[in-house]
């Protein structure tokens, strides 16, 4: 994980980003030895792009679903959608539901990009961004029918605590940006975690879990982080939180 680039701010890591070129032949200091993570293999099509991601700098206020959709079926976002294989499975299963896509990272995000790109899904948006400050700055209240945040980094030592992304405040903004009875779906392969999470979500006093099991392959779209630990044997826990209480209904 580089945790170097979670740190600095969002904003100034996309608009450094917005403006690097991403091919080879960048301009270098003479002497200087080029260093650059460009891979060949994700430079896709704009054309395929376009359409597909939006930029932070593109959206100047609060997310318009409709106008980015071009129509007002359900939304779910994937916080965090690491290399994308749950948005993927979920937009193609569920082709009358719109799937938005959240990530905080660079190289998972153009893994995804590709994999999304190449599939032209008409149902799925992503945004590189922190999702902290996206829900919050972004997202409209009401408008979200699930959240999905599967396999959070756990950042198990306490000093990288401040780091993890289900905290009181956050989990408040998914509540404000989730429908009346809208749902927030939790994953994590980590069992002490997981029992963190539900308490932080229920003691909010938002939400009602509704389900919680382990993932099973047979049943659930699997994330890739899900795939991965399935094959390594290991037990994964799930959890369903309904939106209830003030105002919705
Ligand atoms: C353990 S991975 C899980 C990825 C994917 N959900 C899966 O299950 O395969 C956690 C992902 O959350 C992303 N992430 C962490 N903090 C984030 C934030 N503040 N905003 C958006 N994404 C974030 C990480 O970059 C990483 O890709």
């Amino acid at each position: 994980m580089l945790a170097r680039e979670k740190e600095q701010n969002p904003l100034t890591v996309d608009q450094e980003q917005a403006t690097k070129p991403e091919a080879p032949g960048e301009k270098t200091a003479p002497g200087q030895e080029q260093k650059s993570s460009y891979r060949p293999q994700f430079r896709m099509p704009q054309e395929l792009i376009s359409g597909l991601e939006i930029r932070e700098s593109e959206i100047p206020g609060r997310i318009d679903w409709k106008e980015l959709f071009g129509n007002d079926r359900p939304v779910e976002t994937d916080i965090g959608f690491g290399k994308g294989r749950f948005l993927i499975e979920a937009a193609q299963t569920f082709p009358d539901r719109n799937f938005f896509g959240i990530e905080l990272m660079w190289k998972p995000y153009r893994v995804a990009r590709e994999r999304l790109a190449k599939r032209r899904l008409p149902n799925v948006r992503i945004v590189r961004a922190d999702a902290k400050w996206f829900v919050a700055e972004r997202i409209p209240d009401r408008s979200v029918a699930v959240h999905h945040i599967l396999f959070p980094d756990p950042w198990p030592k306490r000093r990288h605590h401040k780091r993890r992304l289900v905290t009181p405040p956050f989990v408040e903004e998914l509540a404000r940006t989730l429908i009346p009875g809208g749902v927030l779906h939790l994953a994590s392969d980590m069992a002490e975690y997981f029992e963190e999470l539900t308490y932080i979500v229920e003691s909010a006093g938002r939400f009602e879990l509704i389900a919680e099991s382990t993932i099973d392959p047979e049943r659930d779209i699997l994330t890739n982080f899900a795939a991965k630990y399935l094959r390594e044997g290991r037990e994964l826990y799930q959890a369903r939180f309904r939106l209830v209480g003030e105002g919705s209904g």
